[in-house]
């Protein structure tokens, strides 16, 4: 078992792309988080809803935009069966409304993750890592932070090399 996990959400079909409304087949932050498990040898996680959000990207904004404003917690296929052996774990996300999709929330508050170092990886289109540091820390307590990353969601394809770079020097 590798002792660096990378945990990632990331939503196909339709996204704001530049040049307009692109139909994803990968996500973004797939790409993200699948680089720097490779680059680590760390082993990879995929966070999914249980019920999947809009493909149409402005419905898709209204539904996460209803959960942030209630603070959801909506339930996710799954779980990391045993954190224990993990010392390092990157958490990959795209930007919404601000902070991280409220799935990444369900997973984190699953675990205590004291002693652990956390690094975010925030893929957005100009919000940066916004709220999702603060919110992070704030359901890992116990956890070290590390400062996150932010990087534009259209350049996450092309930026293996940047990624692999970044994740190793942690
Ligand atoms: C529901 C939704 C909300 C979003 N909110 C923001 C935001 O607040 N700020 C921002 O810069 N980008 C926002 N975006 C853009 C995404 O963060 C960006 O395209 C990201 O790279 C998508 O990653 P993914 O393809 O892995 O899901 C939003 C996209 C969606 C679908």
């Amino acid at each position: 078992m590798a002792n660096t996990l990378v945990v990632y959400y990331s939503r196909k079909g339709e996204n704001h792309m530049p040049g307009g409304i692109q139909v994803l087949e990968k996500g973004n932050t797939e790409y993200a988080a699948e680089y720097i498990a490779k680059a680590l040898n760390a082993d990879l996680f995929e966070v999914d809803t249980v019920k999947p959000y809009a493909e149409n990207y402005k419905a898709c904004c209204g539904e996460a935009f209803a959960e942030f404003k209630a603070k959801a917690r909506p339930e996710i296929k799954g779980y990391v069966a045993d954190i224990s052996g993990y010392d390092t774990i990157f958490v990959c996300y795209p930007c919404w409304c601000g902070t991280a999709p409220m799935s990444i929330f369900t997973f984190l508050e699953h675990y205590d993750w004291s002693g652990k170092r956390i690094v975010p990886l925030c893929t957005n289109e100009g919000s940066g890592l916004a709220n999702s540091e603060a919110d992070i820390a704030a359901s890992c307590p116990g956890a070290s932070l590390l400062p996150g990353l932010s990087i534009r969601g259209h350049q996450c394809k092309d930026s293996e090399a940047m990624l692999a770079d970044w994740a190793r020097k942690l």
